[in-house]
């Protein structure tokens, strides 16, 4: 990248140039009452888990698996960076999540399923039953379906019981699981299809969200015929009813490729599949994420080294006992949901809520509700969670009964006051905090204040998670000290088990994204040579905390969900008249940011309302409804390089109403003043504010 900045036609900050000056918060800390029940309150767990006894301290997460043979090695480097941990074991991940807790707590919730419609009562699903559903489940995927160890199935289920048994059922039979979030267009399902390879889709007939029983079987059908446009023939569709024996989709089920599940599950009725024994290298899921290109990346998730990393840290950063009621209010569809909802907590064996539904439905009251109905005491979320229920109800928390010990926020950086309301409010000033920062590839939390043991700030993840060791590099590999108010790109310097293991299909992908910028030594195999680059802005204060600033690539984190830029031009692009489309971040109180569309038409066409519903109705399509713009504008030129590339960064300036710098060094520089009035109005108006890092360095690599 250093090469590629060289070139540019303007003047330049580097990364570590920027100061970023923020208050340093005061420390709140743990309550005592948290303090002695906590799993981790013994500071020696800092020691096991020191740099000199790194590979082997993770022997202590692995030790909290079953296996059914024992691994030979802890780490094997013998192809940097395609790291193998635990190698010569083998387990199976269902096994470990269901059957093993059966002896103790048969009868114990696994998981408590809150449907949106509040009239709806809880249903509790055993670890008994879940145990039978999942194996009868095992049985229709292997014998109806075919499927065996090593198969991808793609699974696109909204937040109902019949999401983690499904998976739970691949991983019995070592199927690869790839489940695409509900909320995920049938089209964005498609090409996962068709880049995991999966021949079998699973999906559901209809779900509640917001109020409305919404149609999803219609993008199952979508789904299959984007597939097999790009060539990926799907043999099987199967479709679970969200109303058990009832049909709630409007849309035609295709005779011969789609089956209700509940009517063929009756031929597996009672039937016992055992768990297949896996190897700790074999892959256990795909989850696919957004880069700076244009196409997902499939974050390929290894058995053992990913399950004993979400074991571990499900038990000493959110603190889950078998006693706990726990609830983490993310989607399975993502990566926090996978780690955070089915795998780990099933892991020790826990018992998790599952809410299907929007937080503020039917009123900013709802998590609060159910945390009081359920006696949840561990609540799990996001920022945008945070900010959307504070703005709609700030009071509402202190008007039921319900007590939370632990607290975590995740997905997107916390501002303090948020933080403070989350702290106060919602916890009550008795629940501990952690701000957990980590990524889809990472599997699990890398940065976290361990809660009994270190204090909280807000703002700040915290100091890296046990067996994780955190460098800040600058723009030329040069290490950023803590405490000296700079700001570099995040890398971490050791492998650990929960990190994937490769993009899906590629290789040179995963080597290029996140090792090769930093990479000490391409012939090495020492790992020493190999820090991984997280794609984040950060900076280190003095007491070790890190402060989170933000991706350094192009992807915007929307609401704690990550979007490419080129993404979103490409959806742009395929609207007829659109000639060409520049995406930028803008903030937004809510969801952190938001994206917005720069579109400049093709000669002959206007403008009008149609065009910009259009290119919006294009992005709901091609990947979400959640990838929504926050708003579109038209304009009669892009500001260009004189060798005629976008300049985004110049667009973001205007969006988030920053000063555009120097831009006489552009092809059309009277461009930029034209566009600025048309989305700030005659007058300008720059904010005084620090910019963001996220948006000061938005586009510099264009
Ligand atoms: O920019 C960081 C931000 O979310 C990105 C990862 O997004 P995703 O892969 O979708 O995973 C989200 C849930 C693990 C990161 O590169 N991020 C995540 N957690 C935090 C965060 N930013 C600040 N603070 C966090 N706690």
């Amino acid at each position: 990248m250093s090469e590629k900045r060289k070139t540019k036609e303007y003047t330049e900050v580097s990364e570590a140039q920027i100061a970023v000056h923020w208050k340093e918060e005061e420390y709140f800390r743990p309550a005592k009452k948290f303090i002695e029940q906590a799993n981790a309150r013994d500071p020696d767990i800092r020691k096991r888990f020191a740099i000199e006894n790194f590979p082997d301290c993770f022997r202590e997460y692995a030790d909290l698996l079953t296996w059914s043979e024992p691994y030979k090695k802890v780490l094997d480097t013998g192809k940097p960076p395609f790291w193998k941990w635990f190698v010569g074991g083998k387990l199976n991940a269902c096994y470990n999540c269901v059957d093993r807790h059966l002896g103790q707590y048969r009868n114990k919730a696994a998981f408590i399923f809150v449907a949106e419609p509040e009239e709806e009562p809880p249903l509790a699903l055993t670890y008994q039953e879940l145990y039978v559903r999942v194996s009868e489940m095992a049985a229709l995927l292997r014998d109806f379906c075919g499927l065996k160890a090593g198969d991808r199935v793609t699974l696109h289920l909204p937040m109902t019981p019949e999401l983690p048994i499904t998976m739970l059922a691949c991983a019995r039979l070592g199927v690869i699981h790839s489940q695409v979030f509900a909320g995920f267009s049938g089209q964005a399902c498609g090409a996962r299809i068709q880049d995991s390879g999966s021949h079998v889709l699973i999906s559901m007939d209809a779900y509640w969200r917001a109020g409305k029983l919404l149609d999803h079987k219609v993008n199952a059908d979508i789904a299959v015929q984007t597939a097999e446009e790009m060539n990926q023939h799907v043999d099987k569709v199967l479709i679970w009813q969200r109303f058990a024996g009832k049909y709630s989709s409007p849309t035609p089920m295709v005779q011969g490729r789609d089956f209700f599940v509940n009517d063929v599950l009756k031929k597996y009725r009672d039937q016992r599949v055992e768990p297949v024994p896996m190897d700790a290298e074999a892959p256990l899921f795909l989850m696919y994420t957004s880069g700076s290109t244009g196409k997902p990346k499939g974050c390929q998730h290894r058995t053992g080294g990913y399950l004993a990393y979400v074991a571990g840290t499900s038990k000493y950063i959110q603190d889950i006992h078998p006693t706990d009621t726990y609830w983490c209010m993310a989607d399975i569809g993502w990566i926090t949901g996978h780690s955070y909802i089915v795998y780990g907590p099933l892991a020790i064996a826990a018992t998790s809520v599952m809410y299907e539904g929007v937080p503020t439905h039917p009123d900013a009251g709802r998590p609060w509700r159910i945390a009081e109905r359920l006696d949840v005491n561990i609540f799990h979320t996001s920022p945008t969670a945070i900010r959307a229920l504070r703005r709609a109800g700030p009071e509402e928390p202190s008007k039921y009964h319900y007590h939370f010990k632990h607290m975590t926020t995740v997905g997107e950086p916390i501002e303090p006051e948020a933080w403070r309301w989350y702290y106060n409010e919602v916890g009550k000033r008795e629940a501990v905090i952690v701000d957990t920062w980590w990524q889809t590839e990472n599997g699990g939390f890398l940065c976290s204040t361990l809660p009994a043991l270190d204090p909280m700030k807000p703002g700040s993840a915290g100091p890296p998670v046990p067996g994780i060791y955190p460098v800040i590099y600058d723009e030329d590999g040069k290490e950023v000290t803590a405490g000296s108010g700079q700001a570099g790109n995040m890398c971490i310097r050791n492998p650990w088990p929960g990190i994937m293991q490769t993009i899906w299909g590629d290789p040179e992908r995963f080597v290029n994204g996140y090792y090769k910028r930093y990479c000490k030594n391409p012939n090495s195999k020492d790992w020493r040579d190999w820090p991984y680059m997280a794609g984040d802005g950060a900076m280190q204060s003095a007491d070790g905390y890190f402060r989170i600033l933000g991706r350094i690539d192009d992807v915007i984190n929307v609401a704690g969900h990550r979007l490419g830029t080129k993404e979103i031009e490409n959806a742009c692009l395929t609207v007829a008249d659109v000639a060409e489309a520049a995406v930028v971040p803008v903030t937004d109180e809510i969801k952190g940011r938001m994206p917005e569309i720069y579109v400049a038409l093709k000669p002959g066409h206007e403008g009008t309302p149609d065009t910009i519903n259009r290119i919006i109705k294009a992005n709901e399509e091609i990947i979400g409804r959640f990838a929504r713009p926050k708003h579109v504008y038209v304009v009669p030129d892009m500001p260009k390089t004189r060798s005629g590339k976008i300049m985004r960064r110049v667009l973001a300036s205007i969006s988030n109403r920053r000063d555009v710098g120097d831009v006489t060094t552009l092809a059309n520089p009277a461009v930029v003043e034209d566009i600025r009035k048309m989305v700030q109005g005659k007058d300008a108006v720059v904010s005084g504010e620090a910019v963001p890092e996220d948006i000061a360095k938005f586009g510099q690599n264009d």
